[in-house]
């Protein structure tokens, strides 16, 4: 199969017609796993900003983009045509720039972005070493003391080798490739020059059991089953704070910077 951007206009036609995968109380626990991650890793409006892909804002649950903090320039971007468009014409305020590129190949100048946002980007890609390209070309589309929020999913975590059998049954909504651990995500930054200031995991529960319950709350329409379910899947947040965090979330996250000073 070829991760290119006729599969994902080809997820996302799929998603229109029949209706998002996720649950709407799944997709807002993980738009504030991303909010509150933004607001504790210092991410302002003081500069241009970029997020690398666009599904969530195309398809609508899990859109992030329209509950981020407003300000400067924004930029959205995804490889997939459809995915831009229909995240065009979902922006509330109609003031995202939204376009069809390839983070492996970005049409900006050097240091064009003061913060980036790339949530599970760069995960989709057929080769691996793609991963190093898309990294070291943000890198070069950030300006100096830039900061990038990177996530990626989370090999570490428990329920990786059933996410995996599910991808190779094709019961997963589309394709996810690599996963990386925090020290390979470390890694994979500093090759590409960062700094990484810091890391943790987020979106704490196995996203096969997530999806599991909301399949259950659909066929059993009782309603103190579905809070049960929606407490413990919110209590499980909280894993972030322990050190089981690399176990539990769906997603490594890391903080880095582009060095003052570098081009
Ligand atoms: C399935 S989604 C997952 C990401 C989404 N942010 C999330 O967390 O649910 C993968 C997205 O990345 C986009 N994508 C895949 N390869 C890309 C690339 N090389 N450049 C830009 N976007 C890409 C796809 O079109 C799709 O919108």
């Amino acid at each position: 199969m070829s991760l290119d951007a006729p599969y994902w206009d080809r997820v996302s036609d799929r998603i229109a017609r029949q209706g998002h995968y996720m649950d709407a109380f799944l997709g807002e626990l993980k738009i504030q796993a991303y909010l509150s991650l933004l607001e504790r890793w210092g991410w302002q409006t003081d500069g241009p900003q970029l997020k690398t892909d666009l599904f969530e804002e195309s398809t609508g649950v899990d859109a992030l983009l329209w509950r981020m903090p407003t300000g400067g320039l924004r930029v959205g971007m995804d490889l997939s045509p459809s995915i831009a468009r229909r995240a065009g014409q979902q922006d509330p305020q109609g003031t995202l720039i939204c376009l069809a590129a390839d983070a492996r190949a970005l049409p900006f100048a050097e240091d064009s972005f003061r913060y980036v946002l790339s949530p599970s980007t760069l995960d989709h890609f057929d080769v691996e070493s793609d991963l190093h390209v898309s990294l070291c070309e943000l890198y070069r589309v950030m300006a100096p003391g830039g900061r990038l929020v990177l996530t990626l999913a989370n090999r570490s975590n428990v329920g990786d080798p059933l996410l995996r059998l599910a991808i190779r049954l094709g019961l997963a909504p589309y394709f996810i490739g690599s996963r990386y651990t925090a020290a390979e995500v470390r890694h994979a930054l500093r090759q590409a020059g960062f700094d990484v200031l810091d890391e943790t995991a987020i979106v704490h529960h196995p996203r096969l059991m997530a999806t599991l319950f909301a399949r259950i709350t659909r066929m059993v329409p009782w309603r103190p089953l579905g809070r049960a379910m929606q407490r413990l899947l919110q209590a499980m947040q909280r894993l972030e704070g322990t050190r089981w965090r690399y176990a539990t979330g769906c997603f490594v996250a890391a903080l880095a910077q582009k060095r003052e000073g570098e081009r």
